[in-house]
């Protein structure tokens, strides 16, 4: 186990990622805001778009609780599974006064963060010997180990943990199973813990994906138009809960015109949207006339986005 230990952190300290900027923070918020983007969103995707502009908003739990929901979402647009915006907000409201918990049991109580998140948030932000398993860890302990059994990946990791090291090691799991220990095609022969690898010779044998059921949808969207303004209403939808979109209609409207349509993929749906023209007396209520000085400042989704583009067109 030591011999493993040490050749990880002697690979990690050669190969690691270590300019990534919440591996140099002491401040747990910000590890937290990381490990809540990085749940579904690749790393460079965070760094590009998102970190950074997230922290200069929302810098501290305090800015975050009192921002309005809708401001957070916006900081928010693009990333998608936006319930986990909504749910930051909700610790923040929990937490500003004393600080994120430094404890398992309280943090799983919070709103969005699970064990995953806890512990990830234990070692990264609070320097304890804790043992997140995500996708790539999970993968990496059941290779290592030659372990078809996926529930035991979590005993595992707490077995491998390195308990004098735990923040680099965890790092460490995380970037050889991003970088080296990858799911499809993983480049064994690069791996530091190679030779004693246990899943080396039938790597796709453990820990494999988990398939997504895809669902397919179709959407109907009302498209009006009062000048440069258009007819948007706050989704009640729970994905995209208190983003602005264009009205939606079950079915197809009997006589409207279809101005077009587009295909969109969103958590596990594949979705077919249609775009109609419709006029004012056709649209559900609550919906508002919003113009070209207002729509910056409103949370959109990238589906919305697509439709501004064809619309566009
Ligand atoms: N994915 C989840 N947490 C991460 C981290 N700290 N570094 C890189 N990728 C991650």
């Amino acid at each position: 186990m030591d011999k493993l230990q040490e050749a990880l952190l002697a690979w990690y300290a050669k190969q690691g990622r270590h300019d990534l900027p919440w591996r140099h923070t002491n401040d747990p918020y910000k590890v937290y805001v990381s490990e809540i983007m990085l749940q579904q969103t690749q790393v460079q995707r965070v760094l590009e778009h998102y970190y950074f502009q997230f922290l200069e908003t929302f810098p501290d739990l305090q800015s975050l609780a009192e921002a309005s929901e809708e401001q957070v979402l916006r900081r928010w647009q693009g990333l998608g599974y936006y319930s986990r915006a909504r749910n930051m907000k909700k610790t923040a409201e929990l937490t500003a006064k004393s600080g994120l918990p430094g404890s398992f049991e309280q943090l799983v109580k919070l709103p969005g963060i699970g064990e995953y998140t806890a512990k990830a948030i234990l070692c990264f932000g609070f320097k304890q010997p804790a043992a997140p398993v995500d996708a790539n860890i999970k993968r990496v302990m059941l290779r290592l180990f030659g372990e078809t059994e996926q529930s035991r990946a979590k005993a595992l990791a707490q077995e491998f943990l390195n308990t004098q090291n735990p923040f680099e090691h965890n790092q460490a799991l995380l970037d050889l199973g991003a970088t080296v220990c990858m799911a499809k095609s993983p480049s064994c022969l690069l791996c530091p813990m190679h030779s004693r690898c246990r899943g080396k010779s039938e790597p796709l044998r453990y820990g494999e994906r988990k398939k997504v059921n895809y669902e397919t949808k179709t959407l109907h969207l009302l498209v009006a138009q009062k000048g440069e303004r258009y007819a948007m209403k706050k989704s009640a939808d729970t994905l995209y809960k208190n983003l602005w979109g264009f009205p939606e209609r079950k079915k197809p409207p009997a006589k409207a015109q279809k101005l077009g349509s587009f295909k969109h993929s969103y958590t596990k749906y594949r979705l077919s949207v249609n775009l109609y023209l419709a006029s004012e007396k056709t649209l559900p209520r609550g919906c508002e006339w919003v113009g070209p000085q207002t729509l910056p400042t409103l949370p959109i989704s990238n589906l919305t986005r697509k439709a501004f583009a064809l619309l566009e067109r």
